[in-house]
């Protein structure tokens, strides 16, 4: 039997979408009236209130023309502010199933989750395009190229819509980093904004009507986006015709008249600059006119007006809070999601009846590591982890061990044994200034380098006793045996992540070797070393707290000494091993940037269950790319569950016994090593030398390995351009771990009869089949990737302009048309800010990753 998909099916699935339950109003001129008529009952200092937020997620309520408090709630996993909810999973999980379709019913569940819960804006979806792997928000976000980041966030965002809660799009825009979030900003330009950067925005404004755009906390070409004129009003409002409000990021103002005028119309989450008081006399001293307070109002209105706010009670009835239909949305997501990388001698699926012992091991084996951390974080109910759903799934038919396999933080710092003078422990000097200057005002004797060390040191209520400014910790550590041992920092307490703006330095015998700028939040570093046998070393540990609240860490540990003794033991014994390692909500957070690398010891483990057990599974969660290249030759098999939600683990049982098919496709390319990337050399600023110090390193941040030194630059140059993952490699001799777009199956697939239809003034139909050539029913996406004509601008070698994906029984064959519109065959054109056709051959490609496209054609523009 043949499938056939296209425009012409697409446009008939919407028919069978289940009716919306409370699709926005269109925005008519009835609206306008009824807007209108509201905004002339408001005096100015109301007007002025409603612009901006209070108790930290509402729009206040205005009795007098009968709006209520407007209720809103971060994000993109599930509705997080208001109690425990379904924890679905993250973005990059959400556009590894390459299914808009499925977007949209996840953003409907959220959506009904959120009116259950009386929520009136979701602060979601996140569209920021991936640059580098260490960016600390990727799993939020929907990948690196924008055609598919759009796709999924047009299909969620009408899903939240059509529920009656109003998305909100973020972080606009070009927010692709995390370390110094606030200071740094992305420099780029315009042409590469418009290409890659905003079209994933400018969907979710013109295709699916957001009703909320976020602007984010960074500055783009030197300019904050709250006060960002040229993206807000003239790209954002005249260009895209965004009717929608504007919204801060949390705390992401930073001037009243500036962001006023720069077409932001709410400031959140409170009115620290747009208030009474700044804006009176601005508008009284003419810098800010009443006509634009007036817009401001009115967008705030025509949304709750078009929403339904004035005329329903959000809360919908009948909702239960917590339910298998929303659950069955969360499992769909994470068996769609997960990429299966390697699958050497087709070690999956695995037999259940020939399994007797399964060996689970690995930090993220259990809790479930359902989500990364920060705003997006959501509490579930209940999370199935790794370790409970491979336990289910056998119960009675397979035994199952479980080992961590590797320390936990805190007790690897608890195990570090030092000496100082002699004698067991460690010295620690505190001093009155941050420059560890003159004499400590205190020394004391501590165990070891571990928050639980403090004791001496603090008040009651754990914070710091008064008057430390820098501590200083210096003791001998001697290793027992000649090899590779890991030192491991942190500023984190029982959460691994630092939160203040802590910095600190190690030196060992009298080198640095790791230093950590005062970010706002910093994830744990480890750094290898390899040390001659009994030698000891001078350790010094300098760390300066930047508010009253320290939490010093500093684990020394062979490497050889991290992996479990039990943990070996269940290895050699079972018929197969499932290592589940990765990040997790401390390592990979909002706020912070995580290391390429695996999280310390990780790597250590995969390699060491790996010798024991041949058959070992490894199973990822991150949000992003992982540096594999030291691992992955060693097992063979892995699959990437990123961050799978609360259904993950149940997910992972049906996938390596063979009841799903795996059929996630990477949304971003998988680097082999830093040093390949294509932003290895931009995503850092540069190092600034400061004053006369100019010479001496102040800071070093090496989440990428990338060592680098002296204070930073504020602005980050995206000097790779359009060159971006996939669209740098296609034109490199360098090739990437793991190509854009790419994901094993069980079953195989066939991609044939290519035709390329002729070129109108639409555009053109461009037509493949897929058949399903193995043995069981598995989904294949058909991905179209066209290299434009390179006759006035230099372009990619390709890009990705259409994508579907099919679900196929063995032996079916799907006939897929994808329609390339003209926007899609221009670049855009900066002199004239418009989008431009250049003619020439136009190359096709047809496949399933950015780098396997086994189908080629061409045609002419002329
Ligand atoms: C984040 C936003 C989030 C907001 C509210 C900010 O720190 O950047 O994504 O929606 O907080 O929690």
């Amino acid at each position: 039997m043949v499938l056939s998909f296209g425009i012409a099916v697409l446009a008939a699935f919407a028919v069978h979408i289940e009716a919306a339950a409370q699709s926005p109003l269109p925005d008519t001129p009835q609206v306008e009236a009824r807007v209108n008529a509201l905004l002339s009952k408001l005096t100015l200092d109301e007007k002025i209130d409603l612009l901006s937020g209070v108790n930290k997620f509402y729009i206040r309520s205005m009795p007098s023309i009968g709006l209520p408090a407007l209720r809103m709630s971060d994000g993109p996993m599930g509705v997080r502010e208001w109690g425990h909810s379904t924890a679905y999973p993250g973005g990059s999980a959400l556009a590894a199933t390459w299914d808009p379709a499925f977007a949209r019913q996840m953003g409907a569940s959220i959506g009904r989750d959120a009116r259950a819960r009386g929520v009136s804006f979701l602060l979601a979806p996140g569209v920021n395009i991936y640059r580098a792997p260490v960016s600390g928000r990727s799993f939020e976000y929907l990948g690196e190229d924008p055609v598919l980041a759009a796709q999924i966030a047009v299909g969620f965002i009408d899903g939240v819509q059509e529920q009656g809660v109003i998305a909100t799009v973020k972080h606009f825009a070009a927010n692709n980093e995390e370390y110094n979030r606030v200071e740094v900003s992305s420099d780029l330009d315009q042409r590469t904004l418009h290409e890659l950067y905003l079209p994933a925005f400018e969907a979710a404004v013109r295709e699916a009507h957001v009703g909320a755009v976020m602007d984010g906390y960074n500055p783009v070409n030197g300019i904050h986006p709250t006060e960002n004129a040229a993206l807000n009003c003239a790209i954002l409002e005249k260009q895209w015709g965004f009717r929608g409000i504007v919204m801060s990021d949390w705390g992401a103002v930073h001037h009243a008249v500036a962001a006023a005028n720069s077409c932001l119309d709410l400031e959140m989450p409170s009115g620290e600059y747009l208030n009474r008081n700044n804006l009176l006399p601005a508008i009284r001293a003419g810098k800010v006119s009443v006509a634009i307070i007036d817009d401001k109002v009115r967008r705030i209105l025509r949304e709750a007006v078009e929403f339904g706010l004035f005329d329903r009670p959000q809360p919908a009835p009948n909702r239960n809070l917590d339910n298998e239909t929303d659950r069955k949305v969360a499992l769909q997501g994470a068996l769609e999601g997960a990429v299966l990388l390697k699958n050497q001698d087709n070690l999956l699926p695995l037999e259940a009846s020939k399994t007797k012992v399964l060996a689970v091991i690995g930090p993220n084996a259990t809790p479930a590591v359902y989500a990364g951390g920060g705003s997006s974080n959501v509490t579930p109910y209940a999370a199935v982890s790794v370790l409970s759903g491979l336990t289910d799934y056998l119960a009675g038919k397979a035994e199952v061990e479980y080992d961590r396999g590797l320390p936990d933080l805190t007790a690897l710092s608890k195990a570090t044994e030092y000496t100082f003078d002699g004698k067991p422990g460690v010295q620690l000097q505190l001093f009155a200034n941050a420059n560890f200057q003159g004499t400590p005002f205190r020394t004391l004797m501590v165990p070891n380098i571990d928050p639980g060390s403090m004791a001496a040191i603090l008040k009651q209520d754990g914070t710091l006793l008064a008057g430390i400014q820098a501590m200083r910790f210096t003791a001998n550590y001697k290793p027992h045996s000649a090899g590779a041992y890991l030192f491991l920092t942190s500023g984190g307490g029982s959460q691994a992540y630092a939160s203040g703006q802590d910095k600190y330095t190690l030196t060992v015998n009298g080198n640095r070797i790791v230093s950590q700028a005062p970010f706002e939040q910093q994830a744990p570093l480890a750094t290898y070393r390899d040390l001659p046998a009994a030698e000891p070393l001078a350790i010094q540990f300098d760390y300066v707290p930047m508010s009253d609240r320290a939490y010093p860490r500093l684990a020394i540990s062979a490497t050889a000494d991290l992996v479990s003794q039990r943990a070996r033991e269940i290895a050699a014994k079972a018929d197969a091993v499932v290592v589940a390692v990765g990040f997790d909500p401390s390592t990979e957070r909002e706020g912070m940037d995580r290391s390429f690398n695996l999280p310390y010891g990780q790597e250590v483990l995969i390699r060491a269950i790996a010798r024991i057990n041949p058959k070992t599974i490894v199973v990822l969660n991150g949000g992003a790319g992982i540096d594999m290249h030291g691992w992955v030759t060693t097992v063979p098999a892995i699959l990437d569950q990123w961050y799978p939600g609360q259904e993950g683990g149940r997910a992972l049982a049906q996938l390596l016994f063979g009841e799903y098919d795996p059929e996630g496709k990477l949304p971003m390319t998988f680097d082999r090593t830093w040093d390949e990337s294509p932003v290895r050399h931009s995503y850092y600023a540069k190092p600034r030398a400061i004053g006369k110090d100019a010479k001496e390193p102040t800071f070093t941040y090496n989440m990428a390995g990338a060592m680098l030194t002296g204070r930073m630059d504020r602005g980050v140059n995206y000097t790779e351009g359009l060159l971006n993952g996939y669209r740098y490699y296609a034109g490199s001799k360098e090739k990437p771990l793991f190509p854009f777009g790419f994901g094993l199956s069980y079953t195989a697939f066939a991609f044939g009869h290519l035709h390329v239809g002729s070129v109108n003034s639409n555009g053109l139909d461009i037509s493949a089949d897929i058949t399903n050539t193995g043995k069981r029913e598995g989904a294949e996406v058909l991905e179209l990737y066209l290299g434009l004509p390179s006759r006035h601008v230099p372009m990619p070698e390709r890009e990705l302009k259409g994508f579907q994906k099919v679900r196929l029984a063995p032996g079916q064959i799907a006939h897929v048309t994808l329609h390339v519109d003209r926007r899609d065959l221009s670049y855009y054109n900066v002199p004239s800010q418009s989008w431009k056709l250049d003619t020439g051959e136009v190359r096709v490609y047809v496949g399933d990753s950015a780098s396997d496209t086994s189908l080629t054609g061409s045609f002419k523009l002329q």
